[in-house]
């Protein structure tokens, strides 16, 4: 039981922790564009989406993210067999539950750039 509550204790503590140190490196938002959401683009959706290689629509601002966020949201989270479903044919990893979280949370705290 003590040990229960030790380890639940560690828990709540480290994700406190991880709370304040996202607040205090992008004012009120914990998820920004620049820190959270191009990390992942730049892992997944390249080099579809970017300068370079891109063929089709460039997801590689702020702006353009910001843009399409509806229409990313709802590709990322198809099914992978889905013909909508991006990243395209599965040839990129598929974007984690922990980063849709990430690009909803960024969207529903504005949009921090
Ligand atoms: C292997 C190449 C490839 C990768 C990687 C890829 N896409 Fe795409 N994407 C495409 C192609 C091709 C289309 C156009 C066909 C379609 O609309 O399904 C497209 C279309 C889209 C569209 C519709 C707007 C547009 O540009 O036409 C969105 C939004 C999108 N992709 C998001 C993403 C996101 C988010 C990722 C990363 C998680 C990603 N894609 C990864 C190839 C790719």
């Amino acid at each position: 039981m003590f040990k229960k509550l030790f380890v639940l204790g560690l828990v709540s503590l480290s994700i406190a922790g991880c709370a304040m140190m996202q607040k205090s490196s992008s004012a009120n938002a914990s998820v920004s564009y620049t820190e959270h959401i191009e990390p992942i683009m730049r892992a997944k959706c390249t080099p579809c989406h970017y300068p370079d290689k891109g063929k089709v629509d460039m997801l590689d601002t702020y702006t353009a993210v910001r843009k399409h966020i509806n229409d990313i949201l709802y590709r990322i989270q198809l099914a992978p067999t889905d013909f909508d479903y991006m990243p395209y044919n599965q040839k990129k990893p598929a974007v984690t539950e922990a980063e849709i979280a990430l690009f909803q949370q960024w969207k529903a705290e504005g949009f921090a750039e």
